[in-house]
């Protein structure tokens, strides 16, 4: 089995992991400092790390100004291949970000594409004139707030920022800037890179003809939350456009120049498409685009047994044959789950993710149920939050907590991390979780062992059971290998319930998120604890 279908992969936000220098910012050796809590205490397969290229940080490496080279901030590149080899030592994938659709306003394509009209490389960038009063080319808005046009007063036009105006949208339409684009990722794959994490890849073609959005008169989300005034257009000429489907094309062509079999390298796509048939398109229809465009759903649905075995039905059902599905409870752009629906259900949700059919992706700090730490306005970092009042992400990424020491183990201890640590260190560590028999790390690690051990669990067949002796508040599926078959049964409820299975022989209690039981089960069902989930054997 390919290993990105085998793996759990972990996301490294890489300011905010380990700071080894002092400066109060996570750094590659940082990350280096801890491949063995990965690869032996967690036990994972993969790890996807944030951008940590040269970056003026206006989005914390999300701008970026050389595709290149290691920001000094992170490092170095023989951190970096120090990391790989390392990594690699001891059976960790690693995976990079890829930021296709802008690069920095200071990186030098951008800023020869600035100085003159006339510049070779100005089409790398969309440029248009002012409208004849002035005003920007079309009505598109930015996602961070604002319009989506800035006029270059220098050469009197407008160029598209479908993010911050620091990041220029870059013009994968130009065949040179396409190639140049490219050629990043053959940089980073002769460095030994597993595969890229490929940053908002659907905005990359738009309306060649830059039409105006029609109105929204609905105002529903664009996405899975409300973004305020960007929610009052349709987004259909701005985001896209079926021309994409060549451009991932284009990716995974030279990704799978690089992977012979054995080492195949892979292409993951963010976007938020909450629509499964939409989403699944990214597949390609030869599944010649993405491996795994991330699936969001569960960002999105309630947090209610139907709600939620809806999404995993519809998202099964449209998955085109031979293709592979993914998962995502977290990330550094989204609320933390543990504060989203409270610690005993981020039990649930663990159990969940790590008991579907296909690759989890697992957020940092997600091991320990790290809350999203509230953080004052004179200590905001995000420039969305800023922005746009509410949509600040610093809660999420706050730094991971090693132990119950000063800064949690973060940074050294007279270094003041980037972002505060938060409250209840003393319990939501790694140190303390590690060897305490009913912490959510040894949830986590227990439930990834058993994933690593287990067919049924990492390539089996997925069925939701119906069944009237359920209750509405459990969701119940079972995931089937060969002769291996298992059965997961997850109490949405803060109240206790029975799950009834006349005529179904449960045998073993592999785990159940209260960690303080297992063994032999009888016939016909399983009395569930409040917010108890339980991963059974069937006979
Ligand atoms: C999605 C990334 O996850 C987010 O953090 C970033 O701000 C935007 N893309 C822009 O690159």
């Amino acid at each position: 089995m390919v290993w990105w279908r085998h793996d759990v992969v972990y996301q490294i936000y890489p300011r905010s992991f380990r700071d080894s220098s002092g400066d109060g910012v996570g750094d590659l050796p940082g990350i280096l400092e801890k491949l063995d809590y990965l690869a032996d205490v967690l036990g994972v397969g993969a790890v996807w790390i944030s951008p940590f290229f040269r970056s003026p940080m206006a989005d914390f490496g999300y701008d970026v100004s050389d595709y290149c080279d290691v920001d000094p901030l992170f490092g170095t590149l023989a951190d970096f291949d120090r990391l790989v080899k390392e990594a690699h030592a001891r059976g960790l994938k690693v995976i990079v970000d890829y930021v296709p659709n802008h690069t920095s306003d200071q990186h030098p394509w951008f800023v020869e594409a600035r100085a003159s009209r006339e510049a070779p490389r100005r089409d790398f960038y969309v440029w248009r004139d002012p409208k004849p009063d002035g005003s920007p080319p079309n009505n598109w808005l930015s996602i961070f707030g604002g319009s989506a046009w800035e006029l270059d007063e220098a050469t009197g036009q407008y160029y598209l920022h479908t993010f911050l105006k620091q990041q220029p949208d870059f013009n994968w339409r130009n065949p040179a800037a396409r190639a140049a684009m490219l050629d990043v990722l053959r940089f980073w794959l002769a460095r030994g890179v597993d595969g890229f994490r490929i940053d908002a890849f659907h905005f990359v073609m738009k309306d060649p003809e830059l039409r105006d959005n029609p109105p929204n008169a609905a105002a529903h989300a664009a996405f899975h939350r409300g973004l305020g005034a960007y929610d009052l257009q349709l987004h259909v000429h701005d985001v896209a456009h079926p021309d994409l489907h060549d451009v991932l094309r284009d990716i995974r062509r030279v990704l799978d120049d690089a992977g012979a079999e054995g080492s195949e390298r892979v292409a993951i796509g963010e976007a938020h498409i909450y629509d499964p048939h939409r989403l699944c398109a990214y597949y390609g229809a030869a599944l010649d685009e993405l491996h795994l465009p991330f699936n969001f759903g569960l960002l999105k649905a309630a947090w209610q047994a139907r709600a939620v075995r809806t999404v995993v039905d519809a998202y099964e059902a449209a998955l085109p044959p031979g293709s592979w599905p993914n998962y995502v409870l977290g990330n550094h752009d989204e609320p933390r789950i543990a504060s989203r629906i409270g610690e005993d259900q981020a039990r649930i949700a663990m159990m969940l993710l790590l008991t579907l059919r296909g690759t989890p992706t697992l957020y940092y700090g997600d091991e320990l149920a790290m809350h999203d730490v509230p953080i004052p306005p004179d200590q905001a970092q995000d420039p969305w939050g800023k922005n746009v009042e509410g949509l600040g992400r610093d809660p999420e990424r706050t730094p991971m907590r090693w132990d119950a020491g000063p800064s949690a183990g973060f940074c050294p201890p007279d270094a003041v991390p980037w972002l505060p640590v938060g409250g209840d260190v003393d319990r939501i560590n790694v140190a303390a979780q590690r060897d305490d028999p009913r912490s959510m790390l040894t949830l986590t690690r227990r439930l990834l062992a058993l994933r690593r051990a287990r067919e049924a669990l990492f390539a089996g067949a997925y069925a939701s059971v119906d069944h009237e002796g359920i209750p509405e508040t459990c969701y119940v599926f079972t995931r089937e290998a060969g002769g291996d078959r298992v059965l997961v049964a997850l109490n949405f409820s803060n109240d206790a319930c029975e799950v009834r299975l006349p005529g179904v022989r449960l045998g073993e209690l592999l785990v159940s998120t209260h960690l303080d039981r297992e063994g032999a089960l009888g016939e016909g069902g399983l009395e569930l604890r409040p917010a108890e989930g339980c991963v059974v054997t069937l006979r």
